[in-house]
C-alpha cells in the first residue's frame, strides 16, 4: 500500500552560494530517499527552501553594503537553480520571505500564545555601545559554556553543537567592532520549552529508529533540563511579531525557519490546486516525516520543533531526523567566509552532477566526519562509475546491437549462471531497498555496485564475443541475461544517479521516465529496438586533481 512520506530538508542560510557541505549533509540523502520512495510507489512530498532571515544574512549583507533582502534573494536564485541542475527533486523549493510563510509563522505564534506556551519576559541582552544596538545571535561571540571553544556565537556553539545563551558566553565581544557589550534589559517572548520536558523525554526515549548519535544527543539535552528560550529578537530583518508594541522586534530565525516545513507544504498544496492536500502528510496518523539535517541542527529538530508541534496540537511529529556528521575538504573544514569550499555552480560548469552524487554518497558522513578529496573524486569516477558500471552497460549494449540487429535477443535455455545472475538482480533490489528504508545510504550504493560487479564477472565468464562466433543461441541467452542486470541497475541506481539512470532507461529502448517502471525487476522484451549505444560516464583526466588544488588555494588566498 502506498505510504505517505514527507521528506523535509534543512533550509540553508542564503549568505553565499551553495557548496559541497550543503548537499553532503542533507539535500543529497534526502533526494536519494525521496526518489527511492517514489519509485517504490509511495506518496512523497519533498519540501524545503532558503532561510532568508537571521543574523548570518544580515552580517553578509552589511559586508557587501546591500540590504539583507537583496543578498538573500540573489543567493536564493542560485540555490534554486543549483537544485535543478543537481537533480534534487523537490516538490517545492521556496523561501521564508513569502507572504504565505509570514502568515503561517504568525498563525503558529498566535496558536502557541493562546495555548499558553509563549510568555513575555525580560531578558538581559548584550548591547553594543559603539553601534548603539542590541546584539543578537551571531553578532556576538565568546567562550562556550559547554566545551570552552572561543568562537561560540550568541545562539549556538559550532564546536559542540549546543545551544547557548549570550549571558553564558565567556569573554563576550561584538562581532563587528570587537568591543565588550554591556548587558541591558529588553522584553521578549519566550517559548516555554520546560513545559515539554516530560513529554519530549517520553517521546524521544521511544524513537528507537533514530540514529544513536541523534537520540543520545537529544536525551543528553533533556537530562540537563530544558530552559525556556527567547523567540523574538531586537532586529529589523525577519517575520514581524503579531502583537502590539513589537514593531521594532522580529521573530527569531530558528523559530520561524522550522515552520517552513509546514508553510512550504501549504504553499505546495495551494499551487497544486488542492489547498488541503498538505494535510495528508501532516495530519494523517500513518504518514511519516523525515527531517534531513546536518548534526548542528539536531536540537532544533528533535527538541524545539517537536515542542512547537506538540504545543500546536494535531500535527505529526518527526518520524526520524537522519542527521549527518560533517564533510571536510582536503582535510580542512569547509568555510564560506574563508573561501575553502567547492562551489556547486563552479563544479557544474566543469563536471556532470552524477559523479558528484556518486562520490559524495561513497564518502557520506553518516556515522563520522569524512573528507572530500579531488583524487578520491577522480578515482571514484574512473575506477567505479566508468570502469565497473559504465563498462558493463556499454559492453553489453554494443555486443547486442552489433550482433543481434539492434534489438533485444530471444534467450534460449538458462543455465545455473543465468539463474544466479537473475537472483543477483532480485537480491540487489531487496538489499538496496532495505538499506534505504533504514537510511543507510552508503550501504545501499555498495549493493548497487555489487550488482554491476556481478554483471561484469558473469559477462567475462560467458565471453559472448566468443559465443557469437561459435553458438549464437548461447550468446543470445548471455546478452539477454546481462540486459536483465542492466535493467535492474537502471532501477537501483535511480535514487543515486537519476540522470544516468534515465540515460540507461533510454539506452535499453524504453520511453518515458524511469519512475514509470517501479521498484521491480523488468525482464527485457525480445525484439525491443535498442538505440545505438554511447558511454554512460566520461573518464576524467588525472590532471584535474592538480587543477582543482590550484583553484582551491587561489580562492582561499583571496
Ligand atoms: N538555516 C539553518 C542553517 O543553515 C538551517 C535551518 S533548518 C530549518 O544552519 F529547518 F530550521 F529551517
Ligand atoms: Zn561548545
Amino acid at each position: 500500500m502506498a505510504e505517505r512520506v514527507l521528506v523535509a530538508v534543512a533550509w540553508p542560510y542564503v549568505n553565499g552560494p551553495p557548496h559541497l557541505g550543503h548537499i553532503a549533509g542533507n539535500v543529497l540523502p534526502a533526494d536519494i530517499f525521496a526518489r527511492y520512495n517514489r519509485l517504490a510507489g509511495n506518496d512523497v512530498l519533498m519540501v524545503s527552501g532558503s532561510d532568508m532571515h537571521g543574523t548570518p544574512t544580515m552580517l553578509a549583507a552589511r559586508r557587501e553594503g546591500i540590504s539583507p533582502r537583496e543578498l538573500a534573494e540573489r543567493y536564493h536564485r542560485v540555490f534554486a537553480e543549483t537544485n535543478e541542475r543537481m537533480g534534487f527533486s523537490f516538490d517545492l523549493y521556496t523561501h521564508t520571505d513569502t507572504e504565505n510563510h509570514h502568515a503561517v509563522t504568525q498563525g503558529m505564534f498566535k496558536r502557541l500564545l493562546e495555548n499558553d506556551y509563549l510568555v513575555e519576559g525580560v531578558q538581559s541582552m548584550p548591547y553594543c555601545l559603539v553601534e548603539q544596538r542590541f546584539l543578537s545571535d551571531r553578532f556576538v561571540e565568546g567562550v562556550c559554556p559547554h566545551c570552552g571553544f572561543d568562537g561560540a556565537r550568541g545562539d549556538q556553539c559550532d564546536n559542540c553543537g549546543n545551544t547557548v545563551d549570550p549571558s553564558e558566553l565567556g569573554n563576550i565581544r561584538c562581532k563587528e567592532d570587537g568591543s565588550t557589550p554591556e548587558f541591558r534589559d529588553t522584553t521578549h517572548f519566550f517559548l516555554r520549552l520546560s513545559a515539554f520536558q516530560d513529554r519530549l523525554t517520553e517521546w524521544i526515549s521511544a524513537q528507537k529508529q533514530w540514529r544513536p548519535n541523534v537520540r543520545n544527543f537529544s536525551l543528553g539535552m533533556l537530562r540537563e533540563g530544558l530552559k525556556d528560550r527567547a523567540i523574538t529578537r531586537d532586529i529589523d530583518w525577519g517575520v514581524a511579531v503579531p502583537v502590539d508594541g513589537y514593531d521594532d522586534k522580529r521573530i527569531y530565525v530558528w523559530f520561524e525557519a522550522v515552520i517552513g516545513y509546514l508553510s512550504a507544504s501549504i504553499e505546495w498544496a495551494q499551487r497544486s490546486g488542492n489547498p488541503d492536500a498538505w494535510k495528508a502528510w501532516w495530519e494523517e496518523k500513518d504518514a511519516r516525516a523525515f527531517y534531513f539535517q546536518g548534526k548542528d541542527n539536531i536540537p532544533f529538530h528533535t527538541i524545539v520543533w517537536p515542542a512547537m508541534l506538540m504545543g500546536h496540537g494535531d500535527l505529526n511529529l518527526p518520524h526520524d531526523v537522519p542527521a549527518n556528521e560533517f564533510l571536510t575538504l582536503e582535510g580542512r573544514p569547509l568555510s564560506t567566509s574563508s573561501g575553502w569550499a567547492v562551489w556547486l555552480p563552479d563544479y557544474l560548469e566543469r563536471y556532470d552532477p552524477d559523479p558528484l552524487r556518486y562520490y559524495l554518497t561513497v564518502i557520506m558522513p553518516e556515522t563520522s566526519d569524512s573528507d572530500f578529496t579531488w583524487d578520491g573524486f577522480l578515482q571514484a569516477n574512473n575506477n567505479e562509475l566508468v570502469a565497473t558500471f559504465g563498462n558493463l552497460v556499454h559492453r553489453v549494449l554494443t555486443l547486442t546491437t552489433r550482433n543481434f540487429d539492434n534489438a533485444v535477443p530471444e534467450p534460449g535455455e538458462m543455465g545455473p549462471e543465468e539463474t544466479a545472475a537473475l537472483e543477483a538482480c532480485d537480491t540487489a533490489l531487496s538489499a538496496v531497498a532495505g538499506h534505504l528504508e533504514r537510511r543507510n545510504f552508503r550501504d545501499g550504493l555498495r549493493a548497487v555496485m555489487a550488482l554491476a560487479q556481478h554483471g561484469n564477472r558473469y559477462v567475462d565468464a560467458r565471453a559472448p564475443w566468443v559465443q557469437v562466433k561459435e553458438d549464437r543461441a548461447a550468446a543470445a541467452t548471455t546478452l539477454w541475461t546481462a540486459l536483465n542486470i542492466a535493467e535492474t541497475l537502471r532501477t537501483v541506481s535511480y535514487p543515486y544517479l537519476p540522470h544516468s539512470a534515465q540515460r540507461l532507461h533510454e539506452l535499453l529502448g524504453h520511453e518515458g521516465d524511469v519512475l514509470s517502471s517501479g521498484w521491480q525487476r523488468r525482464e527485457p522484451t525480445p525484439g525491443t529496438t535498442l538505440p545505438s549505444p554511447s558511454p554512460m560516464f566520461k573518464k576524467l583526466e588525472e590532471s584535474i586533481v592538480e587543477e582543482e588544488a590550484e583553484r582551491l588555494s587561489a580562492a582561499s588566498a583571496r
